[in-house]
């Protein structure tokens, strides 16, 4: 049987019990052109918190009665697909189920040579391309440039700050707790990090950031950006990568104060999604790799287990209760 979570109603707030339903259901039968993947490895994303607004964006919403949408590290099963064969590892939106029936488009192969498997939904999955192509692309920080990063120990603001730094900027984080903030700059080398939860961040990034800021990684929204505009540089960049402080509102977003700092400093703010650069994968997959071996990029994650431990797992992105990545295994 093919166990699957499926959106059961729109949730308001933060996602209760109710929201999804476990269910079992037949395992698909494969036919000419098709493959069956079985699901590892669930990439626990706050995006899917989007997802679940019955409102315009980037990417449909799940309708109610589907199944979660998510991105998965797979394995082929069975196959009519000459170049997924059975055994062979894929990464792409298998959802949150066991088994997922696909005709292989928007598939990519993964080699479990280079890394272990859960790393394909870290720095070698979406979370690495959108640190990638978020900060070289959007950002465009020079040698010199001070970074400031919001959501700085999560899994795609820990990569921006290290790419950041392989690039040879200041990079300044913000994150929860003083264990986070130690880990930044202690494990990872960052220049200074900020408790956005006991210090004064507007204060704080003053200190932290004497030359003002060039890029500001913007993984949150809310009151953390208004600080970091306040502290903007001449012709300084703003990434719009996330919003996650915004994403269980019940209320309109929190909408910035200070944006007219972009007007008095020539600033720009832009947002950009990852799906994008889908076609650049695999130039950020090559420098990740060599960064990787050089020991220039950590990725770290934490793999927690059991399609039944959902929501539990989800919730840690909203309340930091967490490492790194959150992954849910789900199969072996
Ligand atoms: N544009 C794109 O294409 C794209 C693609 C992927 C991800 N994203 C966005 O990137 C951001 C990071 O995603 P991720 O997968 O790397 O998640 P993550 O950072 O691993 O997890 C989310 C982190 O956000 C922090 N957080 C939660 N509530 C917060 C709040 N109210 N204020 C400040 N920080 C808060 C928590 O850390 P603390 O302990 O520090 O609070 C938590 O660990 C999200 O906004 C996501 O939507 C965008």
């Amino acid at each position: 049987m093919n166990k699957q979570l499926l959106l059961a109603k729109r949730p308001v707030g933060v996602p209760a019990e109710d929201t999804w339903d476990l269910i079992e259901t037949e395992i698909p039968t494969v036919g000419e052109g098709q493959c069956l993947l079985k699901n590892i490895y669930v990439s626990l994303d706050p995006a899917m918190r989007g997802w679940m607004r019955d409102r315009p964006s980037y990417l449909p919403p799940v309708s109610v009665g589907d199944v979660m949408r998510a991105g998965t590290v797979s394995q082929v099963v069975e196959s009519t697909i000459g170049h997924m064969p059975k055994g062979s590892y894929w990464q792409g939106m298998g959802g949150v189920q066991q088994f997922v029936l696909t005709n292989g488009k928007s598939w990519y192969p993964v080699d479990p040579q280079i890394a272990p498997l859960p790393q394909f939904l870290n720095v070698l999955g979406i979370a690495g391309y959108t640190a990638y192509f978020g900060l070289l692309s959007i950002g465009q920080p020079k040698e010199g440039d001070t970074v400031l990063v919001s959501g700085a120990a999560g899994s795609v603001g820990s990569l921006v700050g290290q790419i950041a730094r392989i690039k040879g900027c200041r990079v300044v984080g913000i994150a929860g707790t003083d264990e986070k903030c130690n880990y930044l700059t202690e494990d990872l080398g960052w220049d200074a990090a900020i408790n956005y939860k006991t210090d004064n961040v507007l204060k704080s990034i003053g200190k932290w950031c004497p030359d003002k800021v060039d890029v500001y990684f913007d993984n949150v929204g809310g009151p953390i950006l208004d600080a970091a505009l306040a502290h903007l540089n001449f012709k300084g960049r703003v990434v719009l990568c996330g919003g996650i402080s915004q994403y269980n509102a019940t209320d309109s977003f929190y909408a910035p104060k200070n944006y007219l700092s972009l007007l008095v400093n020539r600033g720009r703010m832009e947002g950009f999604i990852v799906f994008d650069f889908a076609r650049k994968y695999l130039e950020a997959a090559r420098d990740m790799v060599g960064w990787m071996q050089e020991g220039k990029i950590k990725g770290e994650y934490s793999v927690y287990e059991g399609i039944e431990n959902f929501r539990e797992t989800f919730l840690r992105l909203f309340s930091g209760d967490k490492r790194g990545k959150v992954i849910l295994k789900i199969d072996e």
